[in-house]
This record gives structure tokens, sequence and C-alpha cells, in this order.
């Protein structure tokens, strides 16, 4: 299984996010997995920011692109590649000010390309390219913003990722939260780590089992 590793945080050893991404990863190996990982850190190698440039060039039809738009698209070319080459994302982020680090937006933005990663249809519909993946958000929140508590309406950045991949094709994301992780006490704090460890666990069986259905089924097709 080919995954796509997104990390955000801007910590880094200290990082939740990061731990638990890595976390699930081992997992998903720990299930018997192949996995083979295309990591990508958006703090270290930030997706340019969109420019006026790349607003005029990414909505130009191929042939009518001059050789500066292509250069300007390239990254994000090179971006929309590695999205569509995985079988499976997982994007770890923590929440900064109740929505998503500035850098997975820079990514947002470099990976929804029109003519690439959705298309129109013959009656005009949008069609997401990025619809056979798996995806799995890990967020990471100071507060607490499950149902019931203060927080809880202050949440940006759930219906953010979930607007921007279904619009590009991933319509079935799952998301592990960890949430409180700053602003509580201690025993609350270790608490959500537990609880995120178990839902990760959960998701790798179930990735792991989808997978052995995908290569029995190809296996099956060659035979
Ligand atoms: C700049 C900044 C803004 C933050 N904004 C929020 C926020 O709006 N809501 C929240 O619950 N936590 C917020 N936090 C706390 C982080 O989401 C939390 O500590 C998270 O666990 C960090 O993940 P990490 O360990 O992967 O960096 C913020 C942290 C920072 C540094």
């Amino acid at each position: 299984m080919k995954i796509f590793h997104v990390d955000s945080s801007a910590k880094r050893e200290r990082s939740n996010s990061r731990a638990l991404s890595r976390q699930f990863i081992e997992n998903l190996r720990a299930e018997g997995v192949d996995v083979e990982v295309d990591y990508l850190d958006v703090t270290v190698d930030t997706p340019p920011h969109v420019t006026e440039a790349f607003a005029i060039a990414t909505y130009k039809e191929e042939h009518e692109r001059t050789a500066d738009m292509r250069a300007t698209l390239a990254a994000s070319d090179a971006l929309c590649k590695r999205l569509l080459e995985a079988d499976a994302f997982v994007f770890a982020m923590p929440m900064y000010n109740w929505s998503m680090p500035s850098a997975f937006k820079a990514f947002i933005d470099s990976a929804t390309r029109p003519g690439i990663t959705y298309k129109a249809d013959a009656d005009g519909n949008i069609v997401g390219q990025l619809s056979r993946q798996k995806v799995l958000f890990i967020t990471t929140r100071g507060a607490d913003l499950r149902p019931g508590n203060p927080f809880s309406s202050m949440d940006a950045l759930t219906p953010a990722l979930k607007a921007a991949f279904a619009f590009i094709g991933a319509n079935d994301p799952h998301f592990v939260d960890a949430q409180p992780l700053q602003f509580s006490d201690q025993e609350a704090r270790i608490e959500a780590l537990k609880r995120a460890h178990a839902e990760l666990a959960g998701v790798a069986a179930d990735w792991a089992a989808w997978e052995r259905a995908r290569v029995g089924s190809e296996l099956h097709e060659t035979a």
C-alpha cells in the first residue's frame, strides 16, 4: 500500500500529531500491510502560496498555457502526481486558531487542480479524481471540542477539510481527533492520547482488511 504521509505541525520532537501519524504507520506494518511511504513535511517543503500567476495559469486549458505558466504550475503538477499515485493518505495536523495550519492550506491550494485532481464531466458536473484512495486525518487540539464542551461550536477545521477533499473526490475521510491535549489537566491529556491510539489501531485494522481484499482481487484479475 503506497501511503502519502503528510505532517504539518510547527513542532518537531514534541509534536503529538507527528507522533500519532508515525504510530499509525507502525500500526499498519504490525497488521502485516506492506507499506511504502511517500513522506512530505509541509513545514519544510511548503507548497507555494497562490500567486497571481498561479491563479491565471491554473484555469487555462493545457494547450493555452505558455512556458512560463507551465513553470508556475510545475510544483503543483508534481504534488498532484504524488496524490494520484498513492493508495491512501495520512494527513496529520494540529488545530491552529480553530482551523488548519497555513502550510497545510497551501498544500490544499496546490492539490486542487482543474483537469488533474478534479474534472468536469460532459454535463458539467465536478468529478473528483481522488475517490480511489483511503483518507485519514489525524488532528490534535489543545481544547476539547467534542459535543457538550464549551468550544464544541468552534471547529472550523473538520468542515474545511471535509469540503476541500470531497471536492477532489475524497468523500469518505476518517478522522481521529486527539483532544484535549493542551488546555486541560494531565489526566485528560493522557486519556485523549489513549483514545487516539485506540482509534488509530482500529483504523489500521480496517485498512489492513481493505488492503488484503484489494490485493486479493488484483491477484484474482491477473490469474
Ligand atoms: C499557534 C497555535 C494556535 C492554536 N490554536 C488552537 C485552537 O484554536 N484550538 C485548540 O484547541 N488548540 C489550539 N492550539 C493548540 C494545539 O492545537 C495543540 O497543542 C496540539 O496538540 C498541537 O499539536 P502538535 O503537538 O502536533 O503540534 C494552538 C496552538 C498553537 C501553537
